[in-house]
């Protein structure tokens, strides 16, 4: 028995004698008990080189399914010799057991390996985009469809998603608004938090739970231009108002890692930031997971000009708190000398492998390091049908009915011609949208298919690109606009192609991209009604196309079920009830535009010059946050709160009538929002602080309650403290953030 194999079967006695049973631990989690006993025995036995070892991260180039894979003698050398603690882009359930078997069988401890993968909007079945997810406004829909791509991931050999990304965005401009929740934290907290418990499950040592890690810690959103990977300079109350809750809320439901962001803030780059990552995040938060830095961005520290060698970007990123390098390798080539020559204490080093260690404590993987290498399941649940059913819920609730003048949708069944034309109208690729980890084009229902099978056998649907999604090319107006003609309807279905928008796919216009707007003027020359379908991800500047059709369905990429979810919808199987949770301007020039900004000294008025406007352009939105119409008609009525004043320590009750007024049912999300009218710093003229989707029959009336307790009402005052100050506050309740009904309270003093 080699040397090596001895001091494996001693450390795993150790462990079983520590203690394998489990205890529940407060944030829902299950954690195994003696938990720092263990990982303190295996710390103790471990050299520098080893514990460096494990925040260590490399990417397998060819690691996904069907892709040519061959893992390199250098890739099996590192793992042997304990220097890899992590890889990410390898999938599959036997390749990944082949490679764990090096780890756990051929190194002197035999750590596991933990694999990563980014598994964003599903696995295999890929749901809507992430901001189409929010749209939704439905949390528990949202988890459900998290943990459907943690059992497909984690049967296909992955232990860990980087997801949620949790970021909040108020510029459409950047990319990767497409993979967030949108614009407002609180929703964002909502959905980070679902997300989480959906990858984690209750359990992370069930073999389908995946362990999350929210990211990009932090403001990435926040980029200056809204050009990826730019600069971000923001104060610490906008930082903690805007774009922290969201991990705050992820953090509260327990997840296992925090992957740091590319940007700086305020001349200190993420991986550098110790004020974020050691002071907010372990010491306030109590966050006792891992941090992860993103793609390089320690090495990136050099180009910042922060770090004068690869050395100090390493010193840097070890001291602010990011335990795990992602793929640029100078933990692995640096840290070891670093420690050697005295300038990184080893108590920093053993803290963060005792953080990553904990991690894979948490997820079994001394217990059982092939815990989720399991074929025979990986064949089962992929695209399993109760997957693919959910994937269509969700995309249906998804999409977002901007316009519908004169109940030109839903359409009749029994229309007997029905010409679809664009060139989103038949892609197999874009409605996977950005990010679509295993998701295969082959598996997507086009929204032409959708509307075929839907249209039933006596409907003649005609199809004609028209032009391309970029460029100029106008031959196929011609084609297109013979089939619009003498059709009942011409549905049109435009927007962006999947690869302009999430990481890197910023753009500095907000229009639809090539000549497609001229495509829909070219159809309704035809004087056939039409239809637009929007695939995109991000809001878009749509005032012509708004003025010029009578409906407008925005659908984000939705996901593998796109065609029957739109056809669900256009036909009527099911009303829209998704809520932009972006606002969608009228013009680029008014980015940045979201619901809940501060009033100024000189709010917009439009007869007055001098206010805070354009001279050029009207100050509104062209579609408010909040906003989506419904085939059917909901008043609001009888808004009522609990008393007129309260403690500033106790909840108030608001309730609300919603009545469905119109002749089909449908589903609300019902909105509050609230005000603070004068606190010892601005707030934003309106703040979401709950939300609640209902469903109601024709004539049916709810009468809706939401408490607003201390949390809601509070904000950081000039001494950076979260309190709630006494005085006038606003209340708001309504389908969307601009038509509300309004009431009013008192926050008595103490
Ligand atoms: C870079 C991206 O910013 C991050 O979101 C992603 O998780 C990593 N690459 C790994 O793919």
């Amino acid at each position: 028995m080699s040397s090596g194999t001895i001091v494996r079967r001693i450390f795993y006695v150790l462990l079983m004698v520590v203690g394998s049973v489990t205890a529940r631990a407060n944030d829902g989690l299950t954690i195994p008990r003696n938990l720092d006993r263990r990982v303190d025995s295996l710390l103790a036995l471990m050299t520098v080189e080893e514990k460096v070892g494990q925040l260590v991260q490399y990417s397998v180039k060819g690691g996904g399914t069907g892709e040519k894979f061959r893992l390199t003698e250098e890739h099996v050398g590192r793992i042997r010799a304990g220097r890899v603690g992590s890889l990410l882009n390898v999938v599959g359930a036997e390749r990944n057991r082949l490679i764990q078997e090096i780890a756990v069988k051929e190194t002197r401890l035999g750590i596991p390996l933990l694999f990563g993968l980014d598994v964003v909007h599903g696995f295999r079945t890929i749901f809507p985009i992430p901001l189409g997810e929010a749209s939704t406004w439905e949390p528990e829909l949202i988890r459900k469809a998290a943990r459907v791509a943690a059992v497909e991931a984690s049967a296909a050999g992955i232990h860990w998603t980087f997801a949620p990304m949790v970021d909040i965005a108020r510029d459409p401009r950047w990319g990767r608004i497409a993979e967030g929740s949108g614009e407002d934290p609180f929703l964002g907290s909502q959905m980070a938090a679902a997300r989480v418990t959906g990858f984690q499950g209750d359990d992370l040592t069930r073999t389908d739970a995946i362990l999350a890690c929210a990211k990009h810690f932090a403001a990435y959103g926040a980029a200056e231009g809204g050009r990826d990977y730019n600069t971000v300079d923001i104060s610490e109350r906008t930082l903690r108002e805007v774009y922290l809750p969201p991990f705050d809320a992820a953090v509260k439901a327990g997840v296992g890692s925090i992957m740091c962001s590319f940007n700086e803030i305020a001349g200190i780059p993420s991986s550098s930031n110790h004020f974020l990552l050691t002071d907010i995040l372990r010491t306030e938060w109590k966050f006792d997971g891992f941090v992860v830095s993103d793609w390089c961005s320690i090495a990136e520290m050099q180009a910042h000009g922060i770090a004068g060698s690869p050395a100090e970007a390493a010193a840097e990123a070890i001291t602010a708190g990011v335990d795990m390098d992602m793929e640029s390798g100078l933990y692995d080539s640096r840290l070891g000398d670093l420690i050697g020559a005295g300038k990184i204490p080893v108590a920093v080093l053993d803290e963060a492998v005792r953080r990553v260690l904990r991690v894979k404590f948490r997820l079994g993987l001394f217990d059982n390091p092939y815990r989720s290498f399991e074929t025979a399941r990986e064949k089962k649940v992929m695209l399993a049908p109760e997957h693919r059913f959910l994937a269509r819920e969700v995309a249906g609730q998804s999409m977002v009915l901007l316009k519908n003048e004169g109940g030109l949708l839903p359409l009749k069944k029994d229309l007997s011609k029905i010409a679809v034309i664009g060139p989103l109208a038949d892609s197999r690729n874009d409605p996977l949208g950005c990010w679509d980890a295993k998701g295969d084009s082959n598996d997507v229902v086009t929204v032409l298919r959708g509307i075929r099978q839907a249209a039933g056998r006596g409907a003649d649907v005609l199809y004609a690109r028209g032009c391309g999604v970029t460029g100029a090319d106008r031959s196929g107006f011609g084609k297109a606009m013979k089939a619009a003609r003498g059709v009942d309807v011409a549905i049109l279905v435009i927007g962006e192609s999947s690869e302009m928008s999430g990481e890197a796919g910023s753009r500095a216009s907000l229009s639809i991209p090539g000549v497609q707007e001229e495509l829909v003027q070219a159809i309704l020359t035809t004087g056939t009604p039409v239809v637009v379908v929007l695939m995109n991800g991000r809001p878009l500047a749509i005032p012509r196309l708004s003025a010029a059709v009578p409906a407008i369905l925005e659908a984000w990429f939705p996901g593998i079920e796109a065609g029957n979810a739109v056809a669900d919808l256009l036909f009527g199987d099911y009303s829209p009830s998704g809520k932009l949770p972006v606002t969608f301007p009228r013009d680029i020039g008014q980015i940045p535009l979201y619901y809940n900004h501060k009033n100024t000294g000189r709010p917009a008025v439009d007869t007055s010059r001098f206010t805070s406007k354009y001279i050029d352009l009207e100050s509104t939105p062209l579609y408010p946050f909040g906003f989506g119409l419904s085939y059917t008609r909901f008043e609001y009525s009888e808004l009522t709160l609990s008393a007129p004043s309260i403690e500033p320590d106790r909840s108030l009750g608001v309730s609300v009538t919603v009545t469905n007024v119109g002749t089909r049912s449908g589903e609300e999300v019902v909105q509050v929002y609230i005000r603070d009218e004068v606190a010892s710093v601005t707030r934003p003229i309106k703040e979401l602080r709950a939300f609640r989707k209902i469903s109601l029959a024709p004539g049916q009336q709810q009468r809706v309650d939401f408490p607003l307790g201390p949390e809601a009402l509070a904000s950081y005052n000039r001494d950076m403290q979260r309190v709630v100050e006494p005085g006038e506050f606003k209340v708001f309740v309504g389908g969307n953030s601009r038509d509300v009904l309004e009431s009013s309270f008192r926050v008595l003093a103490h």
